[in-house]
């Protein structure tokens, strides 16, 4: 896969795709995390002297133009991080031709909400030949990883038009989670967690080969969970509110996941352990995290949009808590740690 580092982008445009589809509340941004993890790509275009950088993403699934879903207060989100940003609303046609125009000297200006036309979703290339037309760039950066398992204009058809390249989020992504599948460091230890076991099945069979242990939390434990696979150890006891209902993986299945965590090499989480967002209830979830966010000798992976939001949450308090990755990329992480092939991945130069 070919990056931005393969290529001199002295002078040059980048239209770059980034995933800026952030959790909203009343109009204000609750988690950055997807924001910040697109700044090193931006930086690297600037002290690398691009003239100009366009920006490109969507933001939840609008039916047409809906300002609530606008990327507006993205973009004053990101000038706050990075300066030198401007918005404009729309993504083509002649507000945006002179918008394009008149950024300069490393200038970042991000274009509206791609899915305000249905062109992005229905993967059209003359919805995105429109956008390059207008902002006429020499090249195509996919940085937005959280999105390359859709097949949609912005992340496929676009290769028909321009070079693509790799952003460092998705080199960052790819590379951690190539090395669970194909070289993990052992032991490889695997802690699934979350409430939709059709979703956590094709995972843990295809994990169950590779990975020495998987233990398996949360709701689908409580819920009576059973694996046929020897290495698949399954929560044994739960906390339990006032009317019974099992919301939190208990101490002593705690205590053995803490274990195996010591040991391991390589560490994949997706799923929470309990229902997390309620602090009585959040305990083994902090414990695992925590644990995987000091360990120093081993490659600790946090995927799933909830895990990752907690743990994003719990590393604002406590700083010292690193990971190898905290995946901005929900079901695209998933897919990509299932083996399918993923559009926007594919369309990058090799
Ligand atoms: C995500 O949040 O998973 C990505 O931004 C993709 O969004 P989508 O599921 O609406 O395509």
């Amino acid at each position: 896969m070919k990056t931005i580092k393969d290529i001199n982008v002295r002078n040059k445009t980048a239209l770059v795709r980034v995933d800026y589809n952030v959790p909203l509340e009343n109009g204000k941004i609750t988690s950055d995390l997807r924001i910040r993890a697109s700044l090193p790509t931006l930086q690297y275009l600037r002290e690398k002297g691009a003239k100009k950088i366009i920006l490109l993403s969507h933001l939840g699934r609008p039916e047409g133009r809906d300002k609530s879903l606008s990327l507006k207060p993205v973009a004053s989100a990101l000038n706050d991080l990075i300066g030198n940003v401007t918005f404009i609303d729309d993504v083509s046609g002649p507000d945006v031709e002179s918008a394009a125009k008149k950024t300069k000297n490393g200038g970042i200006l991000l274009l509206e909400n791609l899915r305000f036309s249905a062109g992005e979703e229905k993967n059209s290339p003359d919805y995105i030949r429109e956008i390059i037309d207008s902002v006429n760039p020499d090249f195509y950066v996919q940085d937005g990883f959280a999105v390359v398992h859709r097949a949609h204009a912005s992340t496929d058809a676009v290769k028909e038009y321009l070079p693509v390249y790799a952003g460092l989020l998705v080199e960052k992504e790819v590379e951690n989670l190539s090395k669970v599948i194909s070289h993990p460091a052992k032991p490889f230890l695997m802690i699934i967690g979350g409430s939709k076991v059709e979703d956590k099945q094709p995972l843990i069979d295809r994990f169950a080969p590779k990975a020495d242990q998987i233990v398996v939390g949360g709701k689908i434990a409580a819920d009576g969970y059973k694996s046929t696979h020897k290495n698949v150890y399954v929560a044994e006891d739960f906390d339990e509110d006032a009317e019974g209902h099992k919301l939190d993986t208990g101490p002593v299945s705690t205590g053995k996941i803490a274990n195996y965590i010591t040991d391991a090499k390589t560490i994949v989480w997706n799923g929470l352990l309990g229902k997390a967002e309620d602090p009585a209830y959040a305990t083994s979830s902090t414990i695992v995290a925590e644990l995987m966010g000091e360990k120093e000798d081993a490659t600790t992976i946090i995927c799933g949009g909830d895990t990752a939001g907690f743990v994003e949450n719990l590393t604002a308090e406590h700083k010292s808590l690193k990971y190898s990755l905290l995946s901005t990329g929900g079901g695209a992480a998933l897919e990509y740690l299932l083996g399918k092939k993923l559009p926007g991945l594919e369309a990058i130069e090799q």
